[in-house]
């Protein structure tokens, strides 16, 4: 939810903020902006809609700040309108602040720096903070000039006068020396100024070539920054912008500039992402990785309680206590084609398109390669240590949305494969209405973007709750995500990576595939330690996995270019249905969510013979039912079901296997996929649901990659 980027360097910071926010217009897209420090003010311009807006409006200036920040906005606070679009600004206008998150104290804040003065100007939570910041600056300025000898002259005679025993003709005497005195100590220290220092030491190394100079020069200030600095005292920006974070409740990532500290970005992080990125001579600051690509792969994420300070020459960590941290960047294997459309009309599409590959990534990583029916170890390898195994009674999947589809598949995985009785709970019921305790039992989070509020908060809470429990009650965590850098990634002890490359559409389609992928491997390795799945059924289940790649692709070759021609027939369509049993019951409920998100039409998925059962009602000839219809044990039931909607002059969709004519004597349209083993067919069944999907969206015309309301990270409860 929400995007927040930042850039100090010597660049012009307006274009590198734009793009960055291009980059994670994923994350909201219902207003943006940004702000910088030029010519000694906050310069702030913001838009109602979507990026291109704020593009336009700033195409008509010309600014050159080498500071700034921008946002995009997701509304949790007050409407999407230009007024409570980010930047918010104190009432001075002097400090500039975007949020990624939610302050939940924001109203008393709010209550208590009005009666101080402070004058609101919109509906936001995130407004107290340039406020509060601005409240707290005031207080340092006043302490600062009560300790201070603003005028030392007068200082000088002050002290002259008062000595006792002075000759009145000795008076100017005194006052030289203890101007002097305040002179000399003043000026005492060199590290005054850092930067003519820095100038003085590189140009008097005896044999400098002139082109040497600058990194000579860069090296003494790093130099200096280490051994200047200990606490965030030496920063009255930072000290401040330090106070504030330590008043505020809640989850939140922030970037604050201020127009008397021009040289100075502060960023800070709690329980919402952020990341710097470091180049040459340049920093930046983005919610996430795909707006720091372009520029460098030189990252470094904060913690939950860190902030750092900003500055053409470096940047310094702290804690929230305001101690400095060491902390070293590392480099991420991303390129920025990754983040790019690559001639794909949407990155929903591109995504779809990428899933062999993703596919093929999982196997490479999981399976082991030379593993037979005779071997004596796993044919799994996800380094996840035995005691998270050991005497395993349990699991329970904890997730939202898409993630908790792919659970779903992982519960039929296990039960049937390693015969683990597991429960799947929506993340955001989980942490209300937690299952009873159950000893021996692991608890897995499962979220692409290792970011989403109540999945993190729901683990939290386990851990919590078993914390004080009996040793075979305490807690066994394993994270399934794409982003081991994220939030879960800092979480739980054990992750298994998805392999799936970023995502960007806010549909999720690669990710789900490879969340499959990470629960076969779990389950099989599990099956094969517990003994529940003979070896050569595992073997012929892997022949069976390695064949998948090729079989989307197949699927991509012979079914979009029919998808796309069949939608043009649901134009008009309201309503859908999507009907599956056993472990495509799942792929139903992904079909419906795909369809709801990007195309606004409602649909619905059901097991599908729970229709009798109150949903058959709805059919007519005006609601298409797509059933997933692949041989194995719910094989008859499925058609029957199916013939059950046909009766009521619903039309059928199928997506069955290839070259069945049972299937094409039932069904009015076909969508097949080549005929696997039913336990494999989820990975090929979702992928003519997604062409479906996304096909009527674009058809409509519609923001596949944006849907309205959305974003790809639910940071928020
Ligand atoms: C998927 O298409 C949706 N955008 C959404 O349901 C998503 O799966 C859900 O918000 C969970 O996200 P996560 O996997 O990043 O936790």
């Amino acid at each position: 939810m929400c995007g927040i980027v930042g850039y100090i360097g010597t660049q012009a910071a307006t274009e590198i903020l734009l793009a960055g926010l291009e980059k994670l217009e994923y994350r909201g897209y219902d207003s943006a902006g940004i702000a910088t420090v030029l010519e000694g003010d906050i310069h702030c311009v913001r838009a109602k809609g979507k990026l291109y807006n704020l593009r336009e409006k700033l195409q008509r200036e010309v600014n050159p700040a080498t500071i700034g920040i921008g946002h995009t906005r997701w509304a949790t606070h007050g409407k999407p309108e230009e007024y409570n679009a980010h930047p918010h600004t104190d009432t001075a206008k002097r400090i500039a602040v975007v949020q990624n998150g939610i302050i939940e104290n924001y109203r008393e804040l709010r209550e208590e720096l009005k009666a101080k003065g402070h004058e609101f100007r919109s509906d936001t939570d995130t407004e107290v903070i340039p406020h509060l910041i601005a409240e707290l600056m005031a207080q340092q300025a006043q302490q600062a000039a009560a300790t201070a000898q603003p005028f030392p002259f007068l200082e000088a005679v002050r002290q002259a006068v008062t000595k006792t025993g002075t000759d009145t003709e000795l008076i100017p005497q005194l006052i030289a020396e203890l101007i002097g005195q305040q002179v000399h100590n003043s000026a005492s220290t060199p590290q005054q100024f850092p930067f003519l220092e820095a100038v003085r030491q590189a140009v008097t190394k005896a044999g400098t070539d002139t082109e040497l100079i600058p990194q000579l020069m860069a090296e003494v200030m790093a130099q200096q920054i280490q051994n200047s600095a200990v606490t965030s005292q030496h920063s009255p920006f930072l000290e401040v912008v330090r106070q504030a974070v330590n008043k505020l409740e809640g989850a939140f990532a922030i970037a604050v500039i201020c127009a008397d500290y021009p040289d100075e970005l502060i960023v800070a992080r709690q329980q919402a992402p952020l990341t710097i990125g470091f180049g040459q001579g340049e920093f930046f600051c983005a919610s996430d990785t795909p707006a720091l690509v372009p520029h460098t792969r030189a990252v470094l994420t904060l913690e939950n309680g860190e902030l750092a300070r900003m500055t053409p020459i470096g940047v310094e960590v702290y804690n929230f206590a305001g101690d400095r941290l060491k902390k070293s960047p590392r480099t991420l294997s991303w390129n920025p084609v990754q983040v790019e459309k690559q001639g794909f009309k949407h990155f929903m599409l591109k995504e779809i398109y990428e899933q062999p590959g993703v596919v093929r990534a999982c196997l490479e990583a999981y399976l082991n390669a030379d593993w037979n029916a005779d071997s004596d170890r796993s044919p799994i390898k996800l380094n996840l240590p035995a005691s998270l195994y050991e005497n395993l009674e349990h699991v329970q999947i904890l997730a939202c949305g898409t993630s908790w589809h792919a659970g779903l598949v992982g519960k039929y995985l296990l039960e049937q494969l390693a015969g683990i009785p597991t429960i799947v709970q929506y993340a955001s019921e989980f942490r209300y209405a937690p299952a009873p305790l159950t000893a021996n039992t692991l608890t897995i989070g499962v979220t692409q973007s290792g970011e989403t509020a109540d999945t993190l908060a729901a683990l939290a809470m386990e851990s919590q709750r078993r914390a004080s429990q009996p040793p075979q009650f305490q807690t066994r965590l394993l994270g399934i995500t794409n982003r081991p850098e994220s939030t879960l990634g800092t979480m739980v002890p054990q992750i298994i990576e998805t392999h799936a490359g970023i995502e960007i559409g806010v549909a999720a389609t690669k990710t789900f595939v490879a969340q499959l992928m990470a629960f076969y491997c779990l389950a099989l390795d599990l099956a094969y330690r517990r003994q529940t799945v003979s070896a050569i059924r595992l073997e012929q289940i892997l022949i069976g996995l390695r064949q998948l790649p090729a079989q989307i692709e197949l699927i991509l070759e012979s079914q979009e270019r029919y998808i796309e021609h069949l939608t043009h027939d649901f134009a008009e369509t309201k309503d859908f249905i999507f009907l599956g049993r056993g472990i495509n019951f799942p792929i139903a409920l992904e079909g419906a969510l795909k369809l709801k998100e990007i195309s606004y039409i409602h649909a619905e998925g059901y097991p599908a013979g729970e229709m009798k059962h109150g949903p058959i009602a709805l059919l007519d000839a005006k609601v298409p039912v797509v059933a997933i219809a692949m041989p194995g044990t719910v094989y008859e039931k499925v058609l029957s079901n199916a013939q059950e909607a046909k009766a009521r002059d619903s039309r059928l969709i199928g997506v069955t296997p290839m070259n069945d004519p049972e299937a094409a004597e039932t069904f009015d349209d076909l969508l097949p996929v080549p005929a696997v083993e039913e336990l494999l067919s989820p990975i090929l069944t979702v992928i003519p649901l997604q062409l479906l999907a996304y096909h009527i969206a674009a058809l409509r015309g519609l923001d596949v990659d944006q849907p309205r309301n959305l974003a790809k990270s639910v940071t928020v409860e």
